[in-house]
């Protein structure tokens, strides 16, 4: 039976997320215009942010998906990187947005980046939710970020923990990843 939905800490609420991605949207479709985007969602975990962002943008776009699986434990990717699903069509041409859920030690994003370069789009933009810059272990040059987390584990709005906790419309450290030290007794 699975366990319930138990909040640790919270980190972001629904209304400081909705009113950040709508804000992230009218930068990106300001910065777009005239342009030919395509939008590159990473799978699972940017599946409800693309979402939200696609429906505030005021620029036509067109959309494509990517699924990726890192290897590692449930809370620590160890930086190898498995295509599960491509991409249906070419980005040859296109003004590419690769939109990711978290950055964290960097791995992932070094990966695509470089896969999707090989595949000379017009440009490339990277737009990531979450940015856990405690743990970086390759540089990456965000152009769109959402909000800047500490070093927690965090799930909901599409992010999981062990496939779970995707569904919750606000982003919280679940009880059972806090650390004993953060525990408390408050
Ligand atoms: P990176 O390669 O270490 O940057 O990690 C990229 C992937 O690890 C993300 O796309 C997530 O799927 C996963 N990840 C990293 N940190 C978290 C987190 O705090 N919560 C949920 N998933 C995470």
């Amino acid at each position: 039976m699975d366990k319930k939905l138990e909040i640790g800490e919270m980190l972001l609420t629904e209304v400081t997320i909705q009113n950040r991605v709508r804000e992230l949207a009218w930068q990106i479709s300001h910065d777009y215009e005239g342009k030919r985007l395509l939008v590159v969602a990473v799978l699972k975990g940017a599946f409800i942010f693309v979402a939200d962002l696609a429906r505030h943008l005021q620029v036509p776009a067109a959309f494509d998906f990517l699924a990726v699986c890192s290897y590692g434990s449930a809370t620590a990717s160890s930086g190898e990187v498995r295509i599960l699903k491509d991409l249906d069509e070419s980005v040859e041409g296109w003004d590419v947005l690769l939109v990711e859920d978290i950055v964290d030690t960097g791995l992932t994003l070094n990966y695509l980046t470089q896969s999707l370069w090989a595949r000379r789009p017009a440009s490339l933009r990277i737009c990531s939710l979450l940015d856990k810059p405690a743990r970086r272990q390759v540089p990456v040059k965000l152009d769109y970020c959402g909000f800047q987390i500490p070093d927690k584990f965090a799930v909901g709005y599409g992010l999981d923990f062990d496939g779970r906790y995707r569904n919750a419309p606000f982003i919280f450290v679940p009880a059972e990843c806090l650390t004993e030290g953060e525990k408390g007794c408050d």
